[in-house]
């Protein structure tokens, strides 16, 4: 199907950015780097009386507010339909059902207004949310990710060219939150429960660390949190007296502070001054902390997106956009949505 191609490329254009790919529906609109809006409507309290995402709840809660935040972010953005020059979209991964309704609106948009549609993989924007924080930022730096889906080291050469030095090989860091977060009965989404929860207790409980192979770096998580369901579990078979908020804090540092460690190590590896990090879990506090105190420790610059923008946003959307819109990468109408991308395809094709 038809590609539709922009008359003029621009310097700065005006990009609307949309994203739908769990239980945020946001629409965010930039020109250039400059974010002039940024909006947000989330199905995450009706998906926490379920204990998790919902795929059918998710896809009617997209439907019912797309419209509204699309409007919102234009009308915020003092931008006109007639003013914007493409619009980005999330194309995956995610829930398919909720995937779609971001994506058959914006084909809406760039086929009624005649504007160019730019595909975006989800991790790619994660990945691209440093550059809303620093708008001279430019690679090569080391990368931290760590979402509710990917966790990885990755180190940024361009805009577009990536080497993963190391991931998870099971659960993501986020997974590995939420489920721990569920034996310790609180709710969903369980990473910011986790991190109050951790503020009241000590790292006392002792816990396997989760990296596997000496010096590289992949991570294993599940190793962890079985350790910690199997801990909580023994605790209340014998009776004993245990602290929730000791496991919290235990598992919270265990997860986090292994991805620092390594991440420094991949800079200095690689030679690279900067570090930026991206995804939900990046809005732990203690690990924006301790990302801070190792990076200034080791000399290294740390672009860190706001917390905002750490967890699903259409801002990052919209400024992976640009990057796609400035390599010249205009996507067909007949794009689909994809329910799965492995992070070396997000990460190969430019
Ligand atoms: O990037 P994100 O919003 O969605 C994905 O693309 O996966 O990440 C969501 C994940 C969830 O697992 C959530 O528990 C975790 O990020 N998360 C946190 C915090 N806020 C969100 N994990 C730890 N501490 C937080 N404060
Ligand atoms: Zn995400």
């Amino acid at each position: 199907m038809k590609t539709i191609l922009p008359n003029t490329i621009k310097n700065e254009p005006v990009i609307l950015g949309i994203e739908s790919s769990c239980d945020e529906t946001a629409a965010a609109v930039i020109r250039g780097r400059t974010l002039l809006s940024d909006e947000i409507i989330s199905s995450a309290s009706v998906q926490a009386l379920y204990g998790g995402v919902v795929p059918e709840i998710a896809s009617r809660a997209h439907t019912d507010a797309v419209d509204t935040v699309v409007k919102r972010a234009l009308s915020n953005a003092g931008v006109a339909l007639s003013q914007l020059d493409a619009v980005a979209v999330t194309y995956g991964a995610g829930l398919l059902g909720a995937l779609l309704v971001g994506l058959s609106f914006a084909k809406g948009l760039s086929y009624g207004l005649q504007i160019p549609l730019l595909g975006v993989n989800h991790i790619r924007g994660h990945l691209a949310a440093c550059y809303l924080e620093d708008e001279a930022l430019k690679p090569p730096f080391i990368t931290l990710l760590a979402s509710g889906g990917h966790t990885a080291i990755i180190y940024t050469k361009t805009e577009t060219q990536f080497e993963v030095l190391g991931s998870t090989l099971d659960d993501a860091a986020g997974e590995a939150f939420d489920k721990v977060a569920r034996v310790l009965s609180l709710p969903y989404p369980g990473g910011p429960h986790i991190e109050a929860l951790a503020k009241e207790g000590k790292a006392v409980v002792p816990l396997p660390k989760m990296l596997k192979g000496e010096g590289g770096y992949n991570f294993s998580y599940s190793g962890l949190k079985t350790a910690v369901i199997n801990y909580c579990h023994t605790k209340q078979q014998r009776g004993e007296e245990w602290s929730r908020a000791d496991v919290a804090a235990s598992f919270q540092s265990a997860a986090l502070d292994i991805l620092v460690q390594k991440t420094v190590e991949g800079a200095m590896e690689k030679g690279a001054r900067t570090v930026t990090a991206g995804g939900g879990v990046l809005a732990n506090g203690y690990l924006r902390e301790r990302l801070s105190a190792a990076c200034a420790k080791a000399g290294l610059k740390l672009v860190l997106p706001a917390k905002k923008h750490c967890t699903d946003n259409a801002a990052m959307i919209a400024a992976e956009g640009l990057i796609q819109y400035r390599a010249g990468n205009f996507a067909p109408l007949s794009l689909n949505a994809q329910a799965s991308i492995p992070l070396r395809a997000a990460t190969e094709k430019d």
